[in-house]
């Protein structure tokens, strides 16, 4: 591929290092990590590298009438209008691999530093108090029910087993003979939710799942339960989830992803006993070049006509 004949990348987000030489190797690369330089850049772009800040809709694209495609260095896509890039014959791909042990790590900091009060604790003993009597959770025996035991909820429940938790979990779309080899018990949702002493939340957010956890839900929950979502804002009303924290039914919650982000306003920021971390559960080094690598062999895979490892709308025709 000579230089002058390149396709041209746009990348909207901060790109781990390794990604990016990578792409040097072989494309022209365009940094345009300011929002204010990204309608500007795109013009004349082959292909638009995100991760999750920049929202990729069907104006976006407008802006780049040759883009064949779009990278999504991560797992989720809720932040791409993949039907409007369908519609333009963009293809679309992820990268979903790369950050599942940082996130399934992160999850069980939240929990355990739920379990424990850590971050209570921590403000306690600045404040001058020592010992103040009150009483954190142990885990072992205890039951974590995950919603959603796809990849990051597989690697949480690995190693909440080990720590001596019953790990219960539903999903749906797991066919019935893969459940033996999972480490964690098939129930239904009602079952989760009535008798889990921690609910952590690990499905992708779609129409079908916007919303999941509403106020009925949380009044579902075992009373003095914990709720835990590293996973997308928008499966939890947050309404609801500070209302049943106010009223003392969940004892705590802990997120990573919020409705809106950042979460302003949010009655979350003032509801009791709530851990709030601003989506940083893939924001380890190891995650972000593992996931920089990924997505760039693609793009590359891509432009030199081979077949790319994750597809997110296959109906793309990638041969024009
Ligand atoms: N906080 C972060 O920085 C961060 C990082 C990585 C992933 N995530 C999010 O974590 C979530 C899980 O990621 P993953 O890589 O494990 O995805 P995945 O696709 O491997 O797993 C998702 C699972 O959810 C299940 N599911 C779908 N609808 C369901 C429903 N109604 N009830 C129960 N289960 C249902 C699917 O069958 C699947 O097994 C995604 O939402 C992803 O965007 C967040």
């Amino acid at each position: 591929m000579s230089a002058a004949v390149a396709p041209r990348v746009v990348i909207a987000d901060p790109l781990a290092p390794r990604g990016l030489e990578l792409l040097r190797e072989q494309l022209e690369v365009v940094v345009s990590t300011e929002p204010a330089r990204l309608p500007i850049d795109l013009p004349g772009a082959h292909a638009l590298v995100v991760r999750s800040r920049t929202q990729v809709d069907a104006a976006l694209m407008d802006r780049g009438a040759e883009l064949k495609l779009i990278a999504r260095a991560g797992i989720g896509v809720d932040n791409i209008d993949v039907s409007a890039a369908s519609r333009r014959n963009i293809l679309v791909i992820n990268a979903p691999l790369g950050n599942v042990q940082s996130t399934a790590e992160h999850t069980m900091a939240l929990i355990l530093a739920l379990a424990r009060r850590i971050v209570t604790a921590d403000a306690s003993l600045r404040s001058g108090a020592w010992r103040t009597g009150y009483h954190g959770m142990q885990l072992q025996g205890t039951r974590l029910g995950i919603i959603g035991i796809g990849k990051v909820g597989r690697k949480v429940a690995e190693m909440a087993k080990a720590l001596g938790l019953d790990v219960v979990a539903c999903d749906p779309y797991v066919p019935v003979e893969e459940w033996l080899a999972l480490p964690a018990r098939p129930v239904d949702a009602a079952e989760l939710l009535a008798t889990s002493d921690i609910v952590s939340l690990h499905l992708t957010l779609t129409e079908e799942t916007r919303d999941l956890i509403g106020s009925a839900e949380l009044a579902a929950m075992k009373p003095g339960s914990l709720l835990i979502n590293c996973a997308r804002g928008g499966l939890v009303d947050e309404d609801a989830l500070a209302q049943s924290l106010q009223s003392g039914h969940l004892a705590g919650a802990a997120l990573d992803v919020f409705q809106t982000e950042p979460p302003e306003g949010s009655p979350l920021l003032t509801a009791p006993n709530v851990i709030l971390t601003p989506h940083v559960a893939a924001s380890t080094r190891e995650a972000q070049e593992r996931v920089s690598t990924e997505i760039a062999v693609q793009v590359l895979d891509f432009f030199a006509g081979r077949s790319v490892a994750y597809p997110v709308n296959c109906t793309v025709k990638t041969e024009d």
